[in-house]
């Protein structure tokens, strides 16, 4: 299938599977993969470790925001990097999990992600994944998709996932973790997650990875005439 060059931005809940998607379509159309949760986290692993937040997750906004100027967040070749070092095993923690959406609160902080995204994205043929793409970092995407998932069957995915690398899980503090972020995602002021006018939604709960594929092709080829 030859896609012509757009953006597409897959917003949604976590742990619907957004990133595992947007991988297999930038590996069937040879479309750049930007990650955008793994740079929030990256400032969350930053944070934390430098002090910017408490175990209670009180923010010093002014100090965090500073460090930021001089913080090298990028992709490389195995991922998430801060500088030469590959942060992509610790972002994944349930330590960094449980400070992501307060963090992502922070206008400064989306203000730097934000900026990072765009200049990752500047070129087309692009599939980002988020929770504001469509709506805030690319509000011209050619195609944006909301996706959406029974919440037990989110949770029991995001289990497994840990479980594969070694993660020891109880999955009601997994389902826990998600509400929590579904809540915090939707409800804070900055660019919350909600779903473009223009999205498609994909609700995946009973889809196997191949069945999405198949739908997302028939969209494209009806939309762009591919
Ligand atoms: O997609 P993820 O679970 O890796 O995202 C981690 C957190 O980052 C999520 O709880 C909300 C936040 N996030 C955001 O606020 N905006 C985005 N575009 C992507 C992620």
């Amino acid at each position: 299938m030859q896609v012509p060059d757009i953006i597409i931005a897959i917003d949604g809940y976590s742990s619907t599977g957004k990133s595992s998607f947007a991988k297999i379509i930038a590996k069937e159309f040879s479309f750049l993969y930007l990650d955008s949760g793994a740079l929030y986290r990256g400032v969350t692993l930053f944070a934390i470790e430098n002090g910017f937040i408490s175990d209670d997750c009180t923010i010093d906004v002014p100090g965090l925001d500073k460090a930021l100027n001089d913080l090298d967040l990028h992709f490389g070749e195995n991922g998430t990097y801060i500088g030469e070092r590959c942060i992509e095993t610790e972002i994944r923690s349930l330590a960094v999990a449980g400070k992501v959406s307060p963090i992502a609160t922070v206008p400064e902080v989306r203000a730097f992600v934000d900026k990072k995204l765009r200049e990752f994205g500047a070129s087309k043929r692009v599939v980002m994944d988020g929770r504001d793409i469509g709506t805030t970092v690319f509000p011209n995407a050619e195609l944006k998709i909301f996706m959406t998932a029974d919440p037990m069957i989110r949770a029991q995915r995001r289990a497994a996932e840990m479980t594969a690398k070694g993660i020891e899980v109880d999955i009601q503090d997994v389902l826990k973790n998600l509400q929590e972020r579904d809540y915090i995602d939707s409800h804070r002021e900055a660019s919350p997650l909600s779903q473009a006018e223009d999205a498609i939604v994909l609700d995946n709960s009973h889809m196997t990875m191949e069945d999405q594929l198949v739908w997302l092709k028939g969209i494209i080829s009806e939309r762009f005439g591919c």
